[in-house]
């Protein structure tokens, strides 16, 4: 994966309420997003136990979030169209079962980014002084790191060993060129 350009921690954290307000949905559409695939997918074998676990995880960090920017005295702000997630789904094929190892990419690529986002935010904090907001996203860094190699398992068992290397090549290029060509904002992608 590419990493991130050294002047987002400055922008991103410009405006801390906005920026946990975007990571509070992003959660919320991580737990939903988990929960869709139970929906379409209730059958793939071992997916329905992944897949609700992750999705309780996610809602924890939801309730995490929340919290901290209550004990900051800020209200969570409507949730704003996410650029980053809709250029990757475009990427999904229609037919199956490319639709399902498309979806599961995708959503691997949105954890493994979100970790080296939240895990440079935990780094940035702390050379602040900010501990705990750098323990806050130390801690939820490791979970989303863990979260991509979920999506990946799963995916890897659908198609032949080299199709899934290739499908992941052609993705993580893409995710590169979605996330370069995104201004740097208050907001995790
Ligand atoms: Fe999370
Ligand atoms: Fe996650």
């Amino acid at each position: 994966m590419s990493s991130t350009h050294p002047g987002w921690f400055a922008a991103a954290t410009a405006d801390l309420p906005v920026l946990l307000s975007d990571h509070l949905h992003c959660e919320r559409k991580a737990a939903e997003n988990a929960l869709s695939l139970v929906r379409r997918y209730p059958h793939r074998p071992g997916s329905v136990e992944a897949l609700s676990r992750l999705a309780h995880e996610e809602t924890s960090h939801v309730i995490q979030v929340g919290a901290l920017l209550a004990r900051r005295g800020w209200v969570p702000r409507a949730d704003t169209p996410n650029l980053y997630a809709r250029g990757l789904l475009a990427e999904v094929r229609g037919r199956e079962p490319e639709r399902l190892l498309d979806s599961l990419l995708v959503a691997a690529f949105i954890e493994a980014r979100s970790h080296e986002r939240l895990q440079l935010l935990a780094e940035g904090f702390a050379a602040a002084g900010e501990a705990e907001l750098a323990f806050f996203y130390g801690a939820l860094a490791a979970a989303e790191d863990r979260h991509a190699e979920i999506f990946l398992e799963l995916g890897r068992v659908l198609v032949p060993a080299a199709d899934f290397q290739a499908r992941l090549h052609a993705l993580a290029q893409r995710e590169a060129e979605i996330i370069g060509a995104l201004p740097h904002a208050p907001r995790v992608h």
